[in-house]
């Protein structure tokens, strides 16, 4: 019989004396899982003992790393939303995280930190770039636009109005890389630049149509696929521009 079978009848079958086997037995799996458990404390605190020892290594190590990034630091001018900053950065820091992790503007967003999906677009000087891929220090005196400045006051950009009345976003977060894009492609477009989706290069007037916006938004990608509200807002600021 196992030990923790019960009997069918415990006075026949040895009666107290074999209650206390099973018992025995029964507290004996206990005492294995109180080895075990105390086997795993005593683990946890060398595991603990260990981190705790490790901690001035580790500030050693933090202290030297932070004694090299201050060596790194250098001055530098950012004029953003017609502000001017002045910053000591690491001259390898990206315009990007200057502007989330430095200066708390995060209206740009962090997509792919690759230059692939657009969500950091800013304007410099008017024109849209991945601000994910510029160093802040290349960017000293440039006049920096981010969705943050694009608004008067309580006075919405007209392209920021057209995405609202065209539902140009659904979770929001590329919208304003595909703001700050959309402003440049208008821009753009009024001053003649073409695309590869121009048919005829010949032309002053650069006609937005859906082929050519979609073509000249490329660069910045919704996973949520809010494409059609964005074309018609951009259509529309064209069109009253
Ligand atoms: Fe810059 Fe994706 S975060 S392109
Ligand atoms: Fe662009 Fe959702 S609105 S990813």
């Amino acid at each position: 019989m196992s030990p923790i079978d019960k009997p069918s009848n415990p006075e026949n079958e040895g009666g107290a004396d074999q209650r206390n086997a099973g018992a025995t037995e029964a507290l004996g799996s206990r005492c294995s899982w109180d080895l075990t458990r105390r086997d795993f404390t005593k683990t946890a605190g060398v595991l603990t003992g260990g981190m705790v020892l490790g901690i001035p290594i580790l500030s050693a190590r933090a202290l030297g790393d932070s004694k090299s990034v201050a060596a790194n630091l250098m001055p530098v001018q950012l004029n953003i939303n017609g502000q001017a900053h002045s910053l000591s950065l690491d001259p390898r820091v990206t315009l990007l995280d200057t502007l989330r992790e430095h200066l708390a503007l995060t209206g740009t967003k962090k997509g792919c930190d690759h230059g692939q999906c657009g969500a950091c677009t800013v304007l410099v000087n008017g024109r849209r770039i991945n601000s994910c891929l510029a160093l802040a220090v290349a960017h000293q005196g440039d006049e920096i636009t981010t969705i943050e400045g694009l608004a008067k006051g309580d006075e919405l950009h007209p392209m920021q109005t057209a995405f609202l009345e065209h539902d140009g976003f659904q979770c929001g977060y590329c919208t304003p890389g595909q703001i700050c894009s959309a402003v440049g492609l208008i821009s753009e477009a009024k001053k003649g630049s073409v695309s590869s989706a121009t048919p005829d290069l010949r032309k002053d007037e650069i006609e937005l149509t859906a082929d050519e916006i979609r073509e000249r938004m490329s660069g910045n990608i919704c996973r949520c696929g809010a494409y059609p509200g964005i074309v018609q807002a951009v259509q529309m600021v064209y069109r009253q521009s």
